[in-house]
């Protein structure tokens, strides 16, 4: 039996196998709207047989964006056009979808990365940013603006409406976007959050806001449907944020009742040290896998080969895998994977009745 092909729930959502189509920003909005890309981009990723595509970073108001071309649920517009591809994506797709939902802070602003992903003045079409500290993240960076209580409260709602507006659509999970250096993860490091009120300072301060997050999305995305986070285990940075304070950050989130922790690491600050290999991210899943007693654990990062997912699962590194870039190379992956490793074992009087379709599926 392969556990990679052994079907999971991510709190009450049934997932066929445990691989897991990562967020993959597009760049290819027009005002926040959806196009024709997200269409054929999210269609032919649907029917790869992968148990769950995650669609992209999505900005929950217009400054939360990364790019200016960035996908947004912020408004009945931007709803409206998700509607559109989402319909006809879900008429066909074989796997239930989630969202991922998110707010850039101070990485807003950004050309997009195919011309450089430099950041944009107004003049250039960007705007200003803001971010829980008034610091850049790099001093080729405008500075942010460090957010107002107000400020944090509306960000706050604007998550809840998003997740309102992804209920609508049909998403069966909404994923919190707390990784990568963007606002969330802002929050969470001391290297980006020096606020002296409760929102920064001690751990359980720069945790807030995530956890209060988290527990706004639940109350309003239906019990049925899966709520999950997504964190950066370590900046990579020396006094940064790290392994341990995310095993305290993903306790607290099995606490409130999360039903997964997505495990990535870095983005939040150039200075970051990071030896990049085949799995190179798992260890940190597999730490806070040891500390969780039921919240499942998604591991990504280099997962790029069939055998090599079964046995971050089989040697109970994870319980489930998330593959981005090798599944734009290969969206046949689930299926390639499953030629590999759902092998039945057919007494050998059978084998001549091996379907001429689904040759290899015997271990002969
Ligand atoms: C084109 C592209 C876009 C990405 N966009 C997002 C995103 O929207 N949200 C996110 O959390 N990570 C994003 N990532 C990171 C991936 O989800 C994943 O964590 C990372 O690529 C490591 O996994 P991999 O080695 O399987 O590619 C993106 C990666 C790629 C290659």
């Amino acid at each position: 039996m392969s556990q990679l092909f052994t079907p999971m729930q991510l709190g009450k959502l049934s997932l066929s196998n445990r691989i897991i189509i990562a967020p993959m920003c597009q760049y290819s909005a027009e005002q926040g709207k959806a196009t024709p890309w997200h269409r054929i981009h999210l269609g032919h990723l649907s029917l790869s047989g992968a148990g769950l595509l995650i669609i992209e970073a999505t900005a929950v108001e217009a400054a939360g964006r990364i790019t200016p071309q960035d996908l947004g649920l912020w408004d009945d517009e931007t709803e409206q056009a998700l509607a559109e591809t989402i319909n006809d994506v879900k008429r066909y797709a074989t796997m239930p979808l989630g969202i991922q939902l998110g707010h850039a802070g101070r990485k807003a602003s950004c050309d997009v990365p195919w011309r450089g992903g430099g950041f944009l003045t107004p003049q250039q079409g960007g705007w200003q940013t803001s971010a829980p500290s008034a610091l850049p993240y790099s001093e080729n960076d405008g500075a942010p603006l460090a957010l107002t209580k107000a400020r944090i409260a509306e960000i706050k709602q604007a998550f809840i409406d998003s997740a309102i507006r992804a209920d609508r659509l049909g998403f069966e999970l909404v994923e919190i976007h707390a990784a990568h250096g963007y606002l969330l993860h802002q929050f969470l490091s001391p290297l980006s959050n020096q606020r002296d009120d409760e929102y920064g300072g001690s751990l359980e301060n720069r945790m807030r806001l995530v956890l209060e997050i988290y527990d706004e999305v639940r109350r309003v995305f239906p019990r049925d449907k899966a709520v999950g986070v997504r964190i950066s285990a370590s900046d990579w940075v020396e006094g940064g944020w790290d392994e341990a304070q995310s095993i305290a950050l993903s306790k607290a989130l099995e606490a409130a009742g999360c039903d997964y922790i997505h495990v990535s690491s870095g983005g939040l600050s150039p200075q970051q040290q990071i030896s990049v290999g085949p799995n190179y991210q798992v260890p940190f899943a597999a730490g806070i896998k040891a500390a969780m007693t039921t919240m499942p654990v998604i591991a990504v990062g280099l997962i790029t080969e069939a055998q090599q997912a079964e046995s971050i699962l089989t040697s109970g590194q994870a319980d489930a895998i998330a593959l981005a870039r090798a599944m734009l190379y290969d969206p046949r992956w689930p299926w390639h994977a499953a030629a590999e490793l759902v092998k039945v074992q057919a007494p050998p009087q059978y084998w001549r009745c091996e379907p001429h379709e689904v040759k290899g599926l015997f271990n002969l």
